[in-house]
């Protein structure tokens, strides 16, 4: 589903030179869950961004569900993105001003889709993640956990075949981590495939497969 050939990324600003990712070699196989761990700073981040066309490599080849992306312009990569990859991040990146239900269409209005279309699918992906009851609240009215939630009815309301999640339970108590992590394998035994970063080991125990960095190479 995601396959990665010989990914190296260097970061370069006019004094230092930083090379984020050296040779990565990575096949994700449909309906997988894999994590990926490692030390603060050997590119986890940047690996994920990469995977999700946020970001391009320095050198290497990226394929997604087949496509090699490598001649993509801005357009057909920003294309793909919306079709195939829902994003979670550890920080939720929620808008504040708008309610739970309108955050959860955004990705939504990238594509052709009527209001009430895009409302009903929202509707259904806040079902999915246990939070219909709370549509018109705003995300300061939320705990950390429910704003995890919506971010995920967000990057799920496209119904993407693969999801991106780094760190997503990083800054929430176990208890609410646990409950991040069930809806996320739910969505995979759904069907989706998923990447998740964590700092966690016994959450990564609980995927299919751990992919271990560090400083940028591939150790595991
Ligand atoms: N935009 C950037 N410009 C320069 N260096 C960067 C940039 N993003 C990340 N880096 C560097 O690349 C390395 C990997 O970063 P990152 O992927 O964020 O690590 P992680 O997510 O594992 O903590 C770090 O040394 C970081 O400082
Ligand atoms: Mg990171």
């Amino acid at each position: 589903m995601i396959k990665l050939q010989n990914v190296e990324k260097v970061y370069r600003t006019s004094s230092i030179e930083t090379l984020a990712l050296n040779n990565i070699n990575l096949d994700v196989k449909k309906k997988e869950f894999i994590s990926i761990m490692g030390p603060s700073g050997c590119g986890k981040s940047t690996l994920l961004n990469i995977m999700g066309l946020l970001d391009a490599p320095s050198k290497g080849q990226i394929e997604i569900d087949g496509s090699k992306v490598e001649n993509y312009n801005d357009k057909d990569l920003a294309h793909l993105r919306n079709q195939k990859l829902g994003f979670i991040f550890q920080s939720f990146h929620l808008i504040n001003d708008l309610s739970v239900i309108d955050n959860v269409e955004i990705p939504l209005l990238y594509r052709s889709s009527t209001a009430k279309q895009r409302r009903d699918l929202a509707q259904e992906a806040l079902e999915k993640v246990g939070l219909s009851n709370r549509m018109k609240h705003f995300p300061k009215q939320l705990s950390g956990g429910q704003k995890q939630r919506v971010a995920i009815a967000r990057a799920i309301v496209g119904k993407p075949e693969i999801i991106l999640a780094d760190e997503p339970t990083g800054n929430l108590d176990s208890v609410m981590g646990n409950e991040i992590l069930g809806i996320l394998q739910k969505l995979n035994e759904d069907g989706a495939t998923i990447v998740m970063v964590t700092h966690d080991d016994a959450m990564a125990k609980k995927t299919h497969r751990l992919v271990r960095l560090f400083d940028g190479t591939q150790v595991m």
